[in-house]
């Protein structure tokens, strides 16, 4: 257990710690917009600064993107060593008309802080370096080598961390990478996560006239790029909601009883998914329960789809182009690049006659599977356990961190996915937010992390 001094000291701060992370909210510090390169460049100062205030040795890397921050304490080869990884950069915040209040102005309502990035991941990188802070201002000894690894290019896919990663294995030697990016279970359950979902995300282009055609003087002469896609699209799974594309199920690792027993016990059911996001009803590959398709089954969905007149009113045109993005959210032991190529070749061989199809592969990541049974994961839930007041367990992720899976495969140290976030609190969507009860009981866990892995 982390000393007494510790967690006092994190409690005496907890209204000063609220107002610092919300000064690091108020920067917008939006990776995939240019026009906010100034910004990132600001949030990683702030996090930098913060860093060597508490007296770690500083770097900040230039790697042609945004900046990356590797912080270290003091080495002492006596001692375990924890890497802590988190991004400062933030999502887009469109559509802003939705937003209750500005996404950088930070607003406290009811122990809620509404900000873009207070969940995702502003607000939980922040609980480790508080939970250090503690002990150095306490001038209690921290029990583990603390390292921290930042960067401000997650949401945008950029490559510096996997630069940084590949060419620095030994700066980057830990006995565990600790993340915090993911979700707790629920309100009062804490969830220690044991897999992410990795991604091959892809964007079919259809043109086909070199202008968009009245569609009286033109119909029935040329294939409408829109219907075209709508057809790729509409082959892209079949009513029971399992994809077509040939060889997708092929490499997915099967759920074992002990893990489909453990989803079930969550007792997660239809009506909280219905609560949580207001559909009608649940829909999804048939044969799998909700979290087991949510977890652990891959997918392939449409994420935007472009064609033609969208204003008011009529407008009678044939559209030149068409556009999809599509995102396939993969299951260990899929192979991203294998999956994308398959789509490739499957868009190709479904396209219609009469237009042109482009499939791009926009960026990829691997899945994550971490072993149930370690000596940290048993470190890491005493420390939610103590951290959160219920003991945690285990949950898997839909969404993806990229970098995780090149850790593992370059540090070959195990991870620890300990999220603070909910499922609720809207990240990339509008009204993004962060329950300041978890921010405090997740800087607790962090500290509590500390003393528990040098065990
Ligand atoms: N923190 C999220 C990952 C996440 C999402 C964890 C939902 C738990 C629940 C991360 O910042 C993220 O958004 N990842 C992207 C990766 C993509 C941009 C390559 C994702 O999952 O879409
Ligand atoms: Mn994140
Ligand atoms: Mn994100």
């Amino acid at each position: 257990m982390a000393s007494e001094k510790v967690l006092a000291y994190l409690d005496a701060n907890r209204q000063q710690h609220v107002d610092q992370l919300c000064e690091f909210l108020r920067i917008p510090s939006i990776s995939s917009v240019s026009e906010h390169n100034e910004d990132t460049k600001r949030a990683a100062a702030f996090v930098a600064d913060e860093l060597r205030e508490l007296g770690l040795a500083v770097e900040v890397h230039d790697l042609g993107g945004h900046p990356l921050i590797f912080a270290e304490t003091e080495i002492r080869p006596d001692r375990k060593t924890l890497l802590f990884y988190g991004h400062y950069d933030v999502q887009p915040v469109d559509p802003l008309e939705l937003w209750e209040t500005p996404p950088f102005e930070p607003r406290i309502e009811d122990g809620i802080v509404y900000a873009r990035g207070s969940s995702d991941d502003k607000g939980q990188v922040y609980t480790h370096i508080k939970a250090l802070e503690a002990y150095i201002r306490e001038g209690v000894e921290v029990p583990v080598n603390v390292k921290f690894i930042i960067e401000g290019e997650e949401e945008c896919g950029g490559h510096s961390i996997y630069e940084f990663t590949e060419k620095n294995p030994e700066k980057l030697s830990c006995d565990a990478i600790i993340v915090s990016d993911t979700t707790l279970y629920n309100e009062t359950t804490p969830g220690i996560c044991y897999s992410l979902k990795g991604l091959a995300y892809m964007e079919i282009r259809v043109s086909g006239p070199a202008m968009d055609l009245h569609s009286g003087s033109y119909g029935g002469t040329v294939q409408n790029p829109g219907n075209a896609l709508a057809e790729i699209v509409a082959k892209l799974k079949d009513s029971d909601g399992r994809c077509l594309v040939p060889g997708f199920y092929d490499d997915v690792l099967d759920l074992d009883q002990e893990e489909r027993d453990g989803f079930a016990a969550l007792g997660y059911t239809d009506e909280i998914l219905q609560k949580e996001t207001g559909v009608v009803a649940p829909f999804g590959e048939a044969g799998y329960t909700t979290l087991e398709r949510m977890w652990a089954r891959p997918t392939c969905d449409v994420n935007g789809l472009v064609s033609g007149y969208g204003g008011e009113g009529a407008k009678t045109v044939i559209p030149a182009k068409a556009m999809a993005k599509v995102s396939m959210r993969l299951v260990p032991n899929q192979d991203p690049e294998k999956i994308a190529k398959a789509f490739q070749d499957y868009v190709r061989q479904i396209a219609p006659d009469g237009v042109e199809v482009e499939v791009i592969n926009h960026h990829n990541a691997n899945p994550v599977l971490v072993p149930r049974k370690s000596e940290m994961m048993k470190a890491g839930m005493a420390a939610l356990e103590k951290g959160f007041g219920a003991p945690p367990v285990f949950i898997r992720e839909g969404g993806s961190i990229p970098i995780v899976g090149t850790f593992q495969d370059c540090l070959k140290s195990p991870v620890l996915l300990l999220g603070y976030g909910l499922a609720t609190d809207n990240i990339h969507s509008p009204n993004e937010k962060f329950h300041l009860e978890n921010f405090w009981r997740g800087a607790r866990t962090s500290a509590i992390l500390m003393a528990e892995a040098a065990l």
